[in-house]
């Protein structure tokens, strides 16, 4: 049997199975679902040795456990590294959700015109590392396994891989590979793949302001003493300016500039500023001064407070004066920015503005670096020759402007290169409510795989 022919046999048992895991409530933020996390760890564990994985160990950390598995098959052909995680974002806020979101349905949408999978998860990550484990099954089922093949698939992503980066220097031998693949990102289109060749890293705080030291009537000191949240708000608002540059000193110091060239060519990928307001709902984009849309999701730092809290929020009116405020504040970075430079520097400044009237509270939490893939590797030309393959039609390079922290790390801990072949779409609602995958993106990504594999084989056996 040929690989597409297995491919087209199994089809609505991979839905199946994918849509098995998607009810395991993986959130790796929240403790009360640590049973849920492991259940999925166990899970994967199951499917990649019924795939045909080898020395396959659900690996305990810390934290949440790693699922590894490997396949060698001649310790002379290069070894693929697959790297993915099965936890997810907590779902909230529940209400917005139009079906479970760890009950999954599949829909059609204007997008998604052959079906989508909505789930929590379903895009990031578990439906796109699950197509690696089918991908593979397909393989080994139709003796069409070029290479070698590890697999680690981790439960703490979302919350920062706080445990990867000691896995990876406890097992290096293990872990040994020429470049890991990651499939985590996304494509700009169905009808318009890309690569994505950089991410930016992170730095993630939370402040608290304090002002006087129990809550009090607003009325009989209101005027008289700081109300926190008013203060907070403004220091918040000021961290940028009518440019909306960021106003911390030294911010921008270790930026890369990027040259006119390249900038021009990044503002050649297909982007509708029209469909994306229209999408959104919104009047008009924002952003830092002199950038574009694309620009400013990639190749330019960002801040942006997350979540904001105090004082009063039930039902009616209450008439207090707080005594304290929090914020959660990101800040996104880019290639030669350091998180925990820019997470001092943040706190210094924000120390600094805030008012004699109040106390304030910086508390770090955790960061990453930023990574460019180059595109002058084997590497990326066997994702360019697969992505085209597949989709019949040249892959476009991308910056992404979101985050994976370890793709740094691997750098840094294994020495290899990573390759970041997604297939979800920026309009998947990963992270948000209603989250969702489409059945041609997930066929897709099973489909191109084994492609990857034949080309980055076939170009490091050469040389
Ligand atoms: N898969 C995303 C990152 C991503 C999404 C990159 C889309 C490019 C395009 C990943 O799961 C994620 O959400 N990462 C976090 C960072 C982490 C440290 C919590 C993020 O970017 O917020
Ligand atoms: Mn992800
Ligand atoms: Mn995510």
């Amino acid at each position: 049997m040929s690989l597409n022919q297995y491919f087209e046999t199994h089809k609505e048992r991979f839905l199946d199975e994918l849509l098995e895991m998607l009810r395991i409530p993986s959130i790796s933020a929240d403790p009360a679902y640590k049973s849920d996390v492991a259940k999925t760890a166990e899970y994967i564990k199951e499917n990649l040795i019924t795939a045909g994985a080898e020395n396959v160990e659900v690996c305990p950390t810390n934290g949440h456990p790693i699922v590894y598995g490997e396949k060698i098959i001649n310790p002379e052909l290069p070894t693929i590294l697959v790297y993915g995680h099965y936890d997810v974002q907590p779902p909230d806020p529940l209400d917005l959700w139009e079906s479970g979101p760890f009950e999954p349905v599949i829909k059609k949408t204007e997008i998604h015109p052959d079906g989508a999978i909505f789930a929590r998860g379903s895009c990031d990550d578990k439906g796109q590392a699950f197509m690696h484990i089918k991908a593979f099954e397909g393989m080994l089922a139709t003796d069409s396994l070029p290479c070698n093949v590890k697999f680690m698939i981790e439960g703490e992503e979302e919350v920062g891989s706080v445990h990867l980066g000691q896995f990876c220097e406890d097992n290096k031998e293990r872990l040994a590979c020429d470049m890991i693949l990651v499939s985590d990102t996304s494509i700009i289109a169905n009808d318009t793949p890309s690569i994505t060749v950089g991410l930016r890293g992170l730095s993630y705080i939370e402040v608290e302001v304090t002002g006087p030291n129990r809550d009090l009537h607003s009325g009989v000191y209101g005027g008289a003493v700081a109300n926190p949240i008013n203060i907070l708000a403004k220091m918040i608002a000021s961290l940028h300016d009518e440019n909306n540059h960021i106003t911390i000193p030294g911010f921008y110091d270790d930026v890369l500039e990027i040259g006119s060239k390249e900038r021009e060519a990044m503002n050649q990928a297909p982007f509708d500023v029209e469909r994306y307001k229209k999408n959104l709902d919104i009047g008009n984009v924002h952003g830092e001064k002199g950038f574009t849309t694309i620009e400013r999701t990639s190749i330019r730092p960002t801040l942006d407070c997350n979540g904001i809290w105090g004082g009063y929020i039930g039902e009616g009116a209450k008439t207090v004066l707080p005594s304290k405020a929090s914020a959660k504040i990101s800040m996104r970075l880019v290639p030669n920015q350091t998180s925990d430079k820019i997470t001092e520097l943040f706190q210094k400044h924000f120390e600094s503005i805030a008012p004699e009237s109040v106390k304030v509270k910086v508390s770090p939490h955790h960061g990453g670096e930023a990574a460019v893939t180059p595109t002058d590797t084997s590497e990326y030309q066997a994702a360019f020759s697969a992505m085209k393959e597949a989709f019949g039609k040249d892959p476009i390079p991308v910056r992404g402007g979101g985050s994976i922290p370890i793709v740094a790390l691997f750098e840094k801990v294994l020495g290899v290169k990573t390759v970041l072949m997604g297939f979800g779409l920026n309009s998947d609602d990963i992270h948000s409510p209603n989250e969702h995958y489409g059945l041609f993106n997930f066929y897709k990504g099973i489909e191109t795989i084994p492609h990857f594999y034949k080309y980055y084989t076939e170009l490091k056996t050469q040389s």
